[in-house]
Formats: structure tokens, C-alpha cells, sequence
């Protein structure tokens, strides 16, 4: 007998049905209600988890979940999970690439020419704040890509071909792309005048922007932070944004990981702040919820996820 399937967070109705084809399927909240339920026992009998949302799934989820096979993630982004303790309990970890790229590549330019436009300031005058300074095109403006993976190669193209940006990029191994040139990350940050973040959050990318690689920067420059908050160092952002280090900022970041209360980022006109919603269209997310849940039911009927970051998938 299969034990039940554990959905964290929402998913669409006909994804929860195609699971409930399969076992029982029980929902919680959020992660505080997951932690809620390995604290008493209620996941003893889980046999696959699906994550909505950036519920952390670390060791002691783990053990509370004996039976447990598979943690698949609505997300391409795997930071939440401690996927070394899965992996030595043999646990699959699933995730989704490709579905969310163009939603992504979308918002990042969204918010370029947000920036470039001066959009919150603009919006703030129709609310009888002071007129905006003239923004400025980003047609013939370098864009510099940090991470030529899936979702950098969709922004690049985007930029290229729909605003004629020119573009620079990063990569781990080095290759040639059909738009732009790499270049070292030093390289990028002297001559990018929008800076663009798509890499995963790891200890080794953590930090990755700090107080020397924003005064690599031109002053007249924008970053934009799509991927996740850690990349990004916010003191050093703030100062950098203060004292015209840098002309402005984008980060679509979750909630709670918005720069605290003491921090004054939030609140300047340079800064634009969303939650997180790079792939929130309802298109995306559906594709994104069924590609998840295919992912679950390949481990529990034994078969190979369409994606994996520690299995065969
Ligand atoms: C979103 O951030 C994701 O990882 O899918």
C-alpha cells in the first residue's frame, strides 16, 4: 500500500487529482505547517513530498519521513533542500527546469526597463510626488549576463533580439553562445550597464555581489537579481545605491528574505523590490506544478524523473 503523497503549499486541482489517482494526498500550508507535521509524527508514513514553495526540506524532515522517496519541487531552484542527506537515504530530488524560463527572461526585462525608465519614481509622481528625471534607453546598452544558463540565455536572447542590447555573459565552462560574448565576471561588472544574475544559491555563489564588485561598476548601471537574495550582499547594496555607486537595483525576491526593517533599501527610489514572481504567470506555474508532479509519480512507480538533481532524471 502507497503511502500518502504530502503537497506543500497550492497546487491546481486537476495536478492534486492526478496525484490522488496514485495515493492519498494530504496538503499543509507552508513549511512551518511541514515542520509542524514531522514534529508530531505526520509524516511517518510519507512516501513523496511536492513542494510548492521554498519550504526548507533539511535533515530533520528526513527523518521524520522513514518511508520517504522522493522530495519533488515545483522550482528549479534547489538551495531549500539538504540534498546530500536525501541522496544518502536514497531519496530522489526533482525539480523543474526549462517550463519557467521565458516567464523569467520576461520579468528580468521587466524590471530593466523598470529601472531604466524610472518606473516607481514615475508611478509615485501620478500619486503627487515630484516628476521623475528622464529615464534612459536600453536600446545599444550592454547587458551582461552572470550565469549563461537556461534563463540567462533566454534573457539574453529577449534583450538581443527584442531591444538590440548587446550582451556579455559568464559560464562555468567556457562556450560559445549564438548571442554575446564570455567574459570574466570582473570584465562583465566594468563594462555591463545592466548586470544580470542567473545562478543557483550556493556556498560558493553566496555573496557572489559585494562592496568590490559593485565599485567594479558604472555608476550609470542597474542590477538585477531574479535568481535568488543571497547572491547579493544588501548592506553593501544599499551603500552602493547611496552614494551613486551604482544608478539602480531590481530584486524579485521571496518575502521573507526582504532586506529588514532597519535597512533603508526598500524604500529608495532606485530599488525595486517584487516578491519573487519571475514565474508567476498562471501558464508557467501550471506547466511547472504538472512537470512536478510527473516527476513524483516517475520515482514512485520506479521509472526515471523527467528531472532530477540526484538521480538519473
Ligand atoms: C524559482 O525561484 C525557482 O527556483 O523555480
Amino acid at each position: 500500500m502507497s503511502g500518502p503523497i504530502v503537497v506543500i503549499g497550492e497546487l491546481p486541482q486537476g495536478v492534486i487529482d492526478r496525484l490522488a489517482q496514485h495515493a492519498e494526498v494530504t496538503q499543509v500550508t507552508d513549511g512551518a505547517a511541514l515542520h509542524e507535521a514531522a514534529r508530531s509524527g505526520g509524516l511517518q508514513e510519507a512516501e513523496a513530498l511536492l513542494v510548492t514553495g521554498q519550504a526548507p526540506i533539511g535533515v530533520d524532515i528526513v527523518q521524520a519521513a522513514p518511508r520517504l522517496r522522493v522530495v519533488s519541487l515545483r522550482a528549479v531552484g534547489y538551495d531549500k533542500v539538504d540534498v546530500d542527506a536525501c541522496t544518502r537515504r536514497g531519496i530522489i530530488v526533482c525539480n523543474t527546469p526549462g517550463v519557467l524560463d521565458e516567464a523569467v527572461a520576461d520579468l528580468t526585462i521587466l524590471l530593466t526597463l523598470g529601472l531604466a525608465r524610472r518606473i516607481k519614481a514615475a508611478i509615485g509622481a501620478g500619486q503627487g510626488a515630484d516628476a521623475p528625471e528622464l529615464g534612459s534607453d536600453v536600446r545599444g546598452r550592454t547587458l551582461g549576463v552572470v550565469g549563461m544558463g537556461r534563463i540567462g540565455r533566454q534573457v539574453a536572447r529577449t534583450a538581443h533580439r527584442g531591444f538590440g542590447m548587446p550582451v556579455l555573459y559568464t559560464a562555468r565552462r567556457s562556450r560559445q553562445e549564438l548571442i554575446g560574448a564570455q567574459v570574466p565576471l570582473d570584465e562583465l561588472l566594468q563594462r555591463s550597464d545592466v548586470v544580470s544574475l542567473h545562478v543557483p544559491l550556493s556556498p560558493q555563489t553566496r555573496g557572489l555581489i559585494g562592496r568590490r564588485e559593485l565599485s567594479l561598476m558604472k555608476p550609470s548601471a542597474f542590477l538585477v537579481n531574479t535568481a535568488r537574495a543571497g547572491l547579493v550582499d544588501f548592506p553593501e547594496l544599499e551603500h552602493a545605491l547611496l552614494t551613486g555607486g551604482i544608478a539602480g537595483a531590481a530584486l524579485d525576491i521571496p518575502v521573507h528574505d526582504y532586506p529588514t526593517a532597519g535597512s533603508r533599501l526598500a524604500g529608495l527610489p532606485q530599488l525595486l523590490l517584487t516578491p519573487h514572481i519571475g514565474s508567476a504567470t498562471l501558464e508557467t506555474r501550471t506547466a511547472m506544478a504538472e512537470m512536478a508532479a510527473e516527476n513524483l509519480l516517475a520515482v514512485l512507480r520506479g521509472g526515471q524523473a523527467l528531472s532530477s538533481v540526484n538521480g538519473e532524471g
